[in-house]
């Protein structure tokens, strides 16, 4: 049975967020509140969850050196990941080492912080239906695979980025050197490589929330939110709702692909299960090892919320992943570049039916930076759509 301690006190349950933007935020809060010490770590001072937790700490994630200092030094029982950036060879030596233990699980950190482990795993390894995938480190490759099989339309990615960066569709000959060259500026790290994709001409996108939590029996038990839809725009979501309606045998398939996936991964926790659907048909896409940006719907939606799921099932705590009412997220853009913004209209937003507002508290904008979400439950996604997108239109950044 899990013990909780008290926090600042020597019996203390203390865990470490890698990444504390809107998303450990609010994992942070679910923490909190069972009293749980918490540790917020991001690369920049003033990072949304570093506002809401018992210590603040600003290193380079990608440096070995600096997070094992910084893991040695805070001794925390339990490292989450938020973010995918992260020195993670570093974080699976510790778990090794038994210094750490890593959310959900070392090898699932390192498997998903490029899309070639994740992808290979789940095509190669355990036969799930993927998009066709090639993986390139030159534009010379990138054609050769497009010729000798992927055909277009397709999508290019950097192998290590996240939200679109760097990420385009190529219609036709004319744009492989485009979408190359915007790949390379677009990547995380400066090593050239892409996976080049077939294009998948689906009905719909879901986020598929998988939660790997402890039964009454110490087992690890796998459980299912209801699908949540979404929209994006150039690879970034714009707009999610939950439940989205799916027909039996596609959501059947959804939920094997899911339960195949995040057991491999192994561990405790929340996974972002990403599946394309077209009529019965479903393919695999991307899965985070943790909360999921279109998954913030569910602090509308559900009993519990993805965050509150996430630090249950970490804790070695039961979960209830049961809907409380059809909901909607629309994101609220920054629009403007700037420091220290303020928001007008929030009054006018919270005026819509139904409806809620989380303002993240980045200290910078950007304009196509996430600075917010507005959420709305009501009796059904259409209406419920309808209002989060009339409340996020309301709120408005500008320079203070
Ligand atoms: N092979 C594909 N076919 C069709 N659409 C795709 C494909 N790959 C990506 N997309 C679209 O781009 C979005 C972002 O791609 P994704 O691989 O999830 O990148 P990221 O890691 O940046 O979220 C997807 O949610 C989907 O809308
Ligand atoms: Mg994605």
């Amino acid at each position: 049975m899990t013990t909780l301690g008290t926090p600042l006190s020597p019996s203390a349950t203390r865990v470490m967020l890698l990444g504390s933007g809107e998303l450990g935020k609010e994992v942070l809060i679910a923490l909190q509140r069972l009293g749980v010490e918490t540790i917020a770590v991001d690369r920049y001072e003033n990072a949304p969850g570093q506002q809401v937790a018992h210590h603040a700490r600003t290193i380079t994630m990608s440096d070995p050196a600096q997070l094992r200092a910084l893991i040695e030094a805070e001794k925390p029982q339990l490292v989450v990941p938020e973010i995918e950036a992260i020195a993670t060879p570093m974080l699976q030596q510790l778990e090794d080492a038994g210094v750490v233990r890593v959310i959900p699980t070392a090898r699932a950190a390192r498997l998903t912080m490029d899309r070639e482990g994740i992808r290979r795993l789940a095509a190669e390894t355990l036969g799930v239906p993927t998009s066709p995938y090639k993986f390139c480190d030159s534009l010379a490759e990138l054609q050769a695979a497009i010729d000798d099989g992927i055909g277009y339309p397709c999508i290019v990615k950097p192998v290590m980025s996240s939200s679109g960066k760097g990420q385009s569709k190529i219609d036709g000959a004319a744009d492989v050197q485009k979408a190359w060259d915007y790949a390379m500026a677009g990547g995380r790290v400066s090593h050239g490589r892409v996976i080049v994709e077939g294009f998948i001409d689906f009905d719909y996108e879901i986020t598929l929330l998988t939660v790997r939590a402890l039964d009454g029996t110490g087992a690890v038990q796998t459980q299912f939110c209801e699908p949540i839809g979404h929209v994006q725009v150039s690879g970034d979501y714009v707009e999610s709702w939950q439940p989205h309606p799916m027909a039996p045998v596609a959501l059947q398939k959804a939920q094997q692909i899911a339960q195949a996936v995040t057991a491999d991964l192994g561990g405790q926790g929340l996974f972002g299960v990403e599946l394309f659907v077209k009529g019965d048909q479903v393919w695999f896409s991307e899965v985070s090892p943790r909360p999921h940006d279109t998954g913030m719907v569910t602090m509308a939606t559900q009993w519990q919320n993805e965050f509150e799921l996430h630090a249950r099932a970490i804790l070695g705590l039961p979960v209830d992943t049961t809907l409380k009412s059809p909901g909607a997220s629309a994101v609220v853009y920054g629009g403007v570049d700037a420091t220290g913004i303020v928001f007008d209209g929030v009054a006018d937003a919270l005026a819509v039916p139904g409806v809620d507002l989380r303002l993240f508290g980045k200290p910078e904008s950007f304009s196509k930076r996430r600075m917010g979400v507005a959420l709305a439950h009501a009796a059904d996604i259409d209406t419920a759509r309808r209002n989060a997108k009339e409340a996020a239109s309301r709120v408005k950044p500008r320079q203070a």
